[in-house]
């Protein structure tokens, strides 16, 4: 059995729900607490044993190369004005070299499409891909459990959450067929279904671990729900021939790609910081 060693992370999305935050800034580089939320994700996948990622990219979205690299003018700064704690710290959040690379999605056609993208670069072996919108704060973090899960087992793996069945239609859902602790045999999913046809309450959340057979499959892949090209329904076909699991998540997810989620991420995650989380929750009660 292949390891996970490459990581997909699409951001070409224009953002439009956090409009107008995202007029002229990529929404992958809204700061939720310190640290914008591409951040929270890369670090989640190096827990994971993440070694090379694949971010695919799109025009506007070069904030978030520059992220990933030096910054020479600050830093020279920060060194001459002995702030070498700060200097640390930026320093050692940049990748190795040749750890990260670009690709771009040249047209919004889809998530599907926005993984196919990766394609070449991720050649013939198993892959995970995160949407940075979604924090998932659990702890060891939710890739790596996803990792470990797949080390037992091989196949594939998509992660899922309850919700009222009244919020399906806004998420690929899975048909779960049987249930041991937190992994979740399915026979297959589908994409935004409306409430009444959904084959459960268990819907994905945007964590994944797809062998390389899926590229055949999105190559070929009709557009679906909205009119694009669905990773749902390709990972839906996937379903039929190989293993595919689901991994149960229960923390409380953050949706930061929607206005109050990114608020309530803000909140949550402030108010567990070790410097200011007693001064917010005063703040916060004296409202
Ligand atoms: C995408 C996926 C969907 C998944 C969701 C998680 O939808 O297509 O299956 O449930 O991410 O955030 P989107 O948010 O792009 O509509």
């Amino acid at each position: 059995m292949k390891p996970i060693r490459k990581l997909v992370i699409p951001v070409a999305g224009l953002g439009t729900r956090v409009l107008p935050a995202t007029k002229t800034i990529p929404k992958e580089m809204l700061t939720v607490v310190d640290k914008p939320l591409i951040d929270y994700v890369v670090h989640e996948a190096y827990e994971a044993g993440i070694e090379h990622i694949i971010l695919v990219t799109g025009r506007g979205k070069s904030a978030i190369e520059d992220y990933f690299d030096h910054a020479f003018e600050l830093e020279a700064v920060l060194a001459e004005k002995n702030k070498t704690e700060l200097l640390t710290s930026i320093q050692s959040d940049i990748p190795k070299a040749g750890s990260f690379s670009y690709t771009r999605q040249q047209a919004p056609l889809g998530l599907g499409h926005a993984v196919w993208c990766a394609r070449d670069i991720i050649g013939d072996e198993p892959f995970a891909v995160s949407l940075p919108d979604e924090i998932v704060p659990s702890r060891p973090g939710f890739l790596k459990q996803m990792v470990e899960a797949y080390n037992e087992t091989g196949g594939n793996f998509v992660a899922v959450e309850e919700v009222p069945q009244e919020e399906t239609s806004k998420y690929g859902v899975i048909s779960p067929t049987e249930r041991n602790g937190k992994l979740v045999k399915m026979s297959g999913m589908v994409e935004k279904p409306d409430p009444k046809d959904a084959p459960s309450n268990l819907r994905i959340i945007g964590r994944y671990i797809l062998q390389a057979d899926i590229f055949n499959l999105l190559e070929n892949q009709e557009r679906g729900a909205g009119g694009e090209i669905q990773l749902t329904d390709s990972m839906n076909k996937l379903a039929q021939q190989q293993d595919f699991h689901a991994c149960l998540c229960s923390g409380n997810i953050h949706d930061c790609g929607s206005k109050l989620g990114w608020l309530q991420a803000n909140v949550k995650l402030g108010l567990e910081n070790p410097d200011f989380g007693d001064e917010l929750r005063n703040y916060i009660k004296n409202l």
